[in-house]
């Protein structure tokens, strides 16, 4: 558990120009408060994060993916220590988009090694697509939760698979709980649901890995009208957000709804 909640903005690849790039940056940095209680996360495609990174103060900033290895021929690849030496502190792993793409568990395993290595901190993406996690039934349809989480229970062990300095106190690692079927889609998760799947992942990471404090997330069409309703439970430690992150009057309510989550806890 953390003791601040952690809201990731996943820009996705979006948007189209640095012009705008920059304005919706500074956008979204006149919205997070002043007096701020949770950690913000801006994850802009590469060639805005230099842009970014000059008009975010209160925010972090994230990159949406990185190579296994730090140098060399490697055409078209980003490495850790390039993120690293670019004021980057979080990278995205294994985003289900990328896995979509052909990203197997083998390469996302690779990148989070050399992610922490560089040190920067993955947040490692898993979720299950519907055929694994949902079941159809005469209304409509329900969790299948033993499908989903033998799912789960297979990603992390391949991506976690021989990590070194997974046990340190201050976890270095972060899981974000995504079911594909939620994602861009407009219809998230019910937050009991991913509740019972993140203290799932946590159990995993926790008897696994060693990972006693772990920092696990939500997201799956997370809005200002949804955040609430995941972040007021104190295991779902924040939210990965793509499409309201585009618009930065709403991702502002979320970081708002989040950070007084964090002051009743
Ligand atoms: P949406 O919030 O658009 O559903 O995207 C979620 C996501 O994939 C964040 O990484």
């Amino acid at each position: 558990m953390l003791n601040k909640k952690l809201i990731v903005a996943n820009w996705k690849m979006n948007p189209e120009s640095v012009t705008d790039a920059i304005s919706l940056a500074k956008e979204t940095e006149k919205g997070i408060p002043k007096s701020l209680k949770a950690e913000v996360v801006i994850a802009p495609p590469f060639p805005f994060l230099a842009a970014a990174k000059k008009v975010i103060k209160r925010a972090e900033l994230g990159a949406q993916d990185d190579f296994w290895e730090f140098k060399g021929a490697r055409t078209g690849e980003v490495s850790p220590t390039m993120l690293k030496n670019s004021g980057v502190k979080y990278v995205i792993v294994g985003h289900s988009e990328r896995r979509a793409l052909g990203e197997t568990d083998e390469m996302i395993n690779k990148k989070i090694e050399a992610t922490l290595k560089a040190g920067l901190k993955p947040i490692l993406c898993v979720g299950e697509p519907s055929e694994r996690g949902l079941t159809r039934t005469l209304r409509g349809f329900t969790r299948n939760y033993e499908m989903a989480k033998n799912y789960i229970r297979n990603q992390l062990e391949k991506d976690l698979k021989n990590i070194s300095n997974l046990k340190r106190r201050t976890s270095n690692i972060i899981v974000a709980y995504e079911p594909i079927w939620a994602i861009g889609t407009g219809k998230p998760d019910k937050p009991e649901d991913s509740l019972e799947m993140i203290r799932f992942i946590k159990g995993i990471l926790s008897s696994k890995f060693g990972v006693r404090s772990s920092i696990v997330l939500y997201g799956g069409s997370v809005n200002s009208q949804n955040a609430r309703s995941f972040l007021q439970y104190k295991e779902i430690d924040g939210a990965l957000v793509g499409g309201a992150s585009l618009n930065a009057k709403e991702f502002s309510k979320i970081v708002v709804i989040v950070n007084n989550a964090n002051a009743v806890k």
